[in-house]
């Protein structure tokens, strides 16, 4: 590998800062939108809601002066649950929604108990019918304390966007403190919003009777920069990964240079490199927690990483129960990887002996684990059901072959 990857915005925080622009009437411009299946899904549940969008490259302008309803359908949810961050906005706009009901996902069950537990402390009353949950404001939404049982980064989004008009104050305790809240809480901000405690778990919001709209860039997608440097791992060679944030990425880089790669960082930009003699990396640790943590988003792309290093390594996932779903598809590449409850132990093999193969995506860091072990197996590997891969990572196939990887999406 050798050369630069420009690195898109943010998924995970466009998807929340998309959800905001429904908080108050108006036109709303957001910079950086990356173009992906995910963020396609959330302009058209803004657009199912009545209001109107457009996009100019990756600046989307969104005009939410006239909804006209406040249902997500099952449809879209059971397609992106992070559907369900239209309930915070909807209810400080309108004082009701209906959203479908999230089923499991690939990764595991996924409840949305922490959002509505929280909405019910600012006095929204919700119930279950036919597959939907109906969100209904008591009265007026009305400043409570909410406190996660574990950390949660949409549920945090959902509170603090249902929050900013409440009446009166609200606080949440061991809010999510991923980078994303914070470009959200930059957004309400901007919106004419009152949040203190930006980065860390201990949010106070006091409630404002009036938004307005407001321009915002969304920060870079640290998952995608991080899925990079650790391609630039499996293939060798050196990576310039730009237009990232490497602060955001503290966790990776420092496993990474522990497992023998050279990370040079910049501001806004990182060279990871790995000597292609031959010399294998060393197996490394790690534990998936939320940010600062290791990101859970990318222990997939790390576990493939390890498959032929230099002795063994676990992997411990605490974030998601199911969460190696990569796993059967690794090993068909020679991978020797055991589960254990909650870990998996991947014994490093020669790298001759890991060998490509027609494999599946099952879900979106999955799909991302099995291009960086393609990239590090020899032979050729065929990852079918890539649609996962295109909810999150934009023209990675394109991005990758600018760095000389034989990568190419092919109709699936
Ligand atoms: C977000 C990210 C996702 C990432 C995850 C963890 C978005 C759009 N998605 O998902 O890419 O993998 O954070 O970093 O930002 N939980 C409950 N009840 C709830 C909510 C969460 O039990 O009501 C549990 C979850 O099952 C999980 C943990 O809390 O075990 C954290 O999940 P959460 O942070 O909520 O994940 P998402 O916000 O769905």
């Amino acid at each position: 590998m050798q050369g630069k990857v420009a690195v898109s915005g943010a998924k995970n925080a466009a998807l929340p800062l998309l959800a905001a622009t429904l908080l108050a009437p108006g036109t709303y411009t957001l910079h950086n939108v990356p173009d992906l299946r995910d963020t396609r899904t959330m302009l058209k549940l803004l657009q199912i809601l009545g209001a109107s969008w457009e996009r100019d490259g990756s600046t989307v302008q969104v005009n939410s002066v006239n909804l006209t309803g406040a249902e997500a359908p099952y449809e879209l949810v059971k397609t992106m649950r992070a559907s369900v961050l239209v309930l915070g906005p909807l209810l400080g706009r309108v004082g009701y929604a209906r959203v479908s009901l999230p089923g499991g996902c690939a990764i595991g069950a996924r409840p949305i108990d922490y959002h509505l537990n929280g909405f019910q402390q600012l006095g929204v009353v919700s119930s279950l019918e036919g597959g939907y949950v109906e969100a209904r404001v008591q009265g007026e939404l009305t400043g409570g304390k909410v406190w996660f049982d574990i950390p949660s980064v949409t549920a945090t989004e959902n509170l603090l966007m249902a929050a900013v008009k409440a009446k009166g104050e609200t606080i949440i305790q061991n809010a999510a403190k991923e980078p994303e809240v914070g470009n959200l809480i930059d957004m309400l901000t901007a919106m004419g919003a009152e949040i203190k405690g930006k980065g860390t778990d201990f949010l106070t919001v006091t409630g404002v009777k009036e938004l307005h709209p407001a321009t915002i860039s969304i920060i870079p997608d640290r998952i995608e920069a991080g899925t990079y440097l650790i391609a630039a791992g499996a293939a060798g060679g050196s990576l310039e990964v730009t237009d990232c944030d490497p602060s955001h990425l503290t966790a990776l880089i420092e496993k990474l240079r522990a497992a023998g790669m050279q990370i040079e960082v910049y501001a806004d930009r990182c060279i990871a490199s790995r000597s292609v003699d031959g010399t294998p990396l060393r197996a490394v640790d790690i534990t998936t927690m939320p940010y600062p943590g290791f990101p859970t988003d990318l222990q997939a792309q790390f576990m493939a990483l390890m498959l032929c290093c230099n002795g063994v390594s676990i992997i411990h996932e605490t974030i998601f129960e199911n969460r190696f779903m990569h796993v059967a598809e690794l090993r068909r590449l020679g991978a020797e990887i055991v589960i254990d409850g909650g870990s998996a132990v991947v014994t490093g093999i020669p790298r001759e002996r890991l060998i490509g193969a027609p494999v599946m995506a099952t879900d979106l860091r999955a799909s991302a684990s099995l291009v960086v072990a393609g990239l590090a197996a020899s032979g050729t590997t065929e990852i079918s059901r890539i649609y996962h891969l295109e909810r999150g990572y934009e023209k990675m196939a394109e991005k990758l072959r600018q760095t000389g990887a034989a990568v190419e999406q092919v109709a699936d």
